[in-house]
């Protein structure tokens, strides 16, 4: 059974279409990668699916049931969990808090509950240890580089063990050590069953591995294939439009 169906997804923001009927499945275990220019409206699906805002009309299912979600919390809640593209991370708080942010872990009994302060440090250096990053859980997100505030939106999405993680443009602004690592975190992430929809500009990312690649074009799906079934070449004339469809 398919993990998530959209089903003529449209959104408008004002005169502009930013998506036009889009469909799109993902089963468990497989992974998306999600192509277009800039503008083609990427962003703004990978939002809806997270829960910031509901489609102007369509459907979102998720594992054969439709579901409204009003706020990111009820994305959250059936098992999507999301890398923004600009990173929604809180300057002024530590890296750990970041992870953290909405979920804190707690110590103590009630009514003396507090902020735990070290397992939250102790589990955000291990989920960077695991992300290969210098990120350093006592760091000040003002003061990180993109590379090390990349590693920060991602651990946010290793906390919870969720059902789709969606991705825009993770491996945008890192080193190319970190992007073998966010590729090697996909693969680790579909082995285990999790879906997961990349957006990248990048090619090669998304031919090394996604098992689909879905093209949109100012709002239109205008492909969605098997990775083993089209090429770089194809994809980019699908992107500019001097291929119409696939
Ligand atoms: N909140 C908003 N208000 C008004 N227009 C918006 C809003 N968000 C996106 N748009 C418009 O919707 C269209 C699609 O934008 P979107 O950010 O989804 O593109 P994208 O494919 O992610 O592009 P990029 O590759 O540059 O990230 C654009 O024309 C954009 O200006
Ligand atoms: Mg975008």
């Amino acid at each position: 059974m398919s993990l998530l169906d959209l089903k003529g997804i449209t959104k408008s923001f004002g005169a502009i279409h930013a998506l036009n009927g889009v469909d799109l499945s993902i089963a468990p275990g497989e992974a998306v990668g999600l192509m277009g220019d800039n503008g083609a409206g990427k962003s703004t699906l990978m939002k809806i699916i997270a829960g910031n805002f509901p489609p102007t009309r369509g459907q979102i299912l998720i594992e054969g049931e439709a579901v409204l979600f009003h706020k990111p919390i009820d994305a959250r809640n059936s098992g999507i969990e999301i890398v923004y593209q600009d990173l929604a991370l809180c300057d002024n708080l530590t890296a750990a808090a970041n992870v953290f942010l909405g979920r804190e872990e707690r110590t103590g009994i009630w009514p003396f509950r507090k902020l735990d302060h070290a397992a939250m440090t102790k589990r955000a250096g291990e989920l960077f240890a695991e992300l290969k990053s210098e990120t350093r859980p006592r760091d000040l997100v003002r003061q990180m580089s993109g590379g090390q505030r990349q590693a920060v939106a991602i651990a946010r999405t290793r906390l919870s063990d969720p059902k789709l993680v969606l991705m825009d443009e993770p491996t945008a602004a890192i080193s190319v050590r970190q992007v073998a690592e966010v590729l090697n975190l996909i693969k680790r992430l579909k082995d285990t069953g999790h879906a997961v929809i990349l957006v990248s500009h990048r090619m090669p990312d998304v031919f090394d591995v996604c098992d689909r690649v879905a093209v949109l074009r100012r709002g239109t799906k205008v492909a969605d294939k098997p990775i083993t079934q089209t090429t770089p070449e194809e994809v980019t004339g699908l992107i500019i439009g001097a291929i119409e469809a696939a």
